[in-house]
């Protein structure tokens, strides 16, 4: 939905940016919107890692202002957009925020960490009239864009039900247990915070909201009594022990870590509109997938952005498999990190609303929230009321 309103010569001269969160993902999109434009500029950024700070500074020039407080960053008026990449517990508070100072946000996926914070925010953007881009980086991807256009134009008929999963490879798991990501109050859920991508994905190939759910999942992997698997893999070619060699900030042991997420989940969804799907995550994977299975009244889609494969075969007894594979950077989220930084600069410059935004961003982390409660709570959701008490 279009809520933006351009302010009187805001598309002219320099765009000046804040960012708060200068971790990994906070430099590369950064890094990307410069890169593509030299009327962005960094003025101002905010982090309590002093580290991240630095790394920032490195590579920003001239050397933006550093805040302590994040309202003061907003409220800065050489500031026009506020771009938010720091942990998910803080988006709610950084977002209004921003939002209530007049600026436009780009704010990280997942929304939020709880039902009432995707309302407040919801809620303070619809009034806010400034515009909103949501992280969703794999919406852009080339891969996922032409899923999205072959079953548009009819390719597998109506969909009527699929399966969809993202399973971890193991250093990757390791770090999500290493990392802030393996607590609930920092993070949300795992679902939440690795695979709202995916029901973000499944939101929009349905065109739907998940009516009924259902989920059971555990930590069964990463414990201490599974420490073993570290010695028993052994070390990579630059000596690092397996499971810890991905870059960050933190690196605690992901066996021994203290940790209130699940390590493995499969769920249930029905949608609105019939369409019933199945879910699958797994954060020690020795086959990686980012995988759809789509099955419609006429045909059928398989698809993994791992290997950028998609195939299509029509119901009938004299069709082929058609294999319409698309170009995949694995490095940056499929090629779609490249796409959602050209249209954060389209609408930095040009005030181009965004093409996926707040309520597609609450619509994914609702429906995380309704299918953890059914995790937590051992029973079938009814997802309605999480609609109507959200604002959806
Ligand atoms: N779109 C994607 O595909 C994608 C990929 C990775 C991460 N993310 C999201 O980006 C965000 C950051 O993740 P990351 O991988 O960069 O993590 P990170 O650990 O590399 O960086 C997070 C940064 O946020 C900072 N931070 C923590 N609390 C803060 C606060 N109150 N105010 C300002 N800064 C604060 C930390 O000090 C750190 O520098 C998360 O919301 C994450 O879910 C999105």
């Amino acid at each position: 939905m279009n809520n933006t309103k351009i302010r009187k010569g805001e598309n002219m001269g320099e765009i000046g940016i804040g960012v708060i969160g200068c971790g990994g993902m906070g430099r590369n999109i950064v890094n990307r919107v410069l890169a593509l434009s030299p009327r962005v500029k960094v003025r101002a950024i905010c982090d309590p890692d002093a580290r991240s700070i630095a790394k920032a500074l490195e590579k920003w020039a001239p050397a933006p202002r550093v805040y302590e407080d994040h309202r003061e960053l907003s409220a800065a008026s050489d500031v026009d957009w506020v771009m938010i990449a720091s942990w998910n517990c803080f988006h709610r508070e950084q977002t209004i925020a921003a939002l209530e100072a007049g600026k436009h946000v780009f704010c990280q996926k997942p929304l939020a960490t709880t039902l009432d914070d995707c309302a407040a925010m919801l809620a303070a953007w619809r009034q806010s009239g400034r515009m909103f881009n949501i992280g969703f980086t794999l919406r852009y991807s080339p891969h996922y864009r032409r899923i999205k256009q072959l079953l548009d134009e009819g390719a597998v008929g109506q969909i009527v039900s699929m399966e969809f999963n993202e399973t971890i490879g193991f250093n990757h798991g390791g770090y999500i247990m290493g990392d802030w990501r393996r607590l609930r109050q920092y993070a949300g859920t795992h679902l939440l915070e690795k695979c709202c991508h995916d029901v973000d994905l499944v939101n929009w190939m349905v065109g739907s909201r998940a009516r009924r759910v259902a989920s059971f999942g555990g930590l069964d992997f990463f414990k201490p009594e599974n420490l073993r698997h570290m010695d028993r893999i052994g070390p990579d070619k630059n000596g690092r022990p397996a499971y810890q060699t991905w870059p960050g900030l933190v690196r605690l042991n992901p066996f021994t870590s203290d940790k209130d997420i699940v390590d493995n989940q499969v769920a249930i969804l029905e949608y609105e509109n019939g369409v019933r799907a199945t879910f699958h995550t797994n954060c020690n994977a020795g086959l990686p997938e980012r995988r759809m299975y789509i099955l419609g009244t006429e045909g059928a889609l398989r698809a993994d952005l791992g290997e950028g494969a998609i195939q299509v075969q029509r119901i009938g007894f004299d069709t082929q498999c058609e294999d319409i594979s698309t170009e995949t950077d694995a490095k940056g989220h499929g090629g779609g990190d490249a796409v959602l930084s050209q249209e954060l600069v389209d609408s930095m410059l040009e005030g181009k609303p965004p093409s996926v935004g707040m309520e597609e961003g609450a619509r994914s982390a609702v429906t995380c929230f309704a299918i953890d409660d059914a995790m937590d709570q051992g029973r079938v959701i009814d997802v309605g009321p999480y609609w109507t008490r959200t604002g959806l």
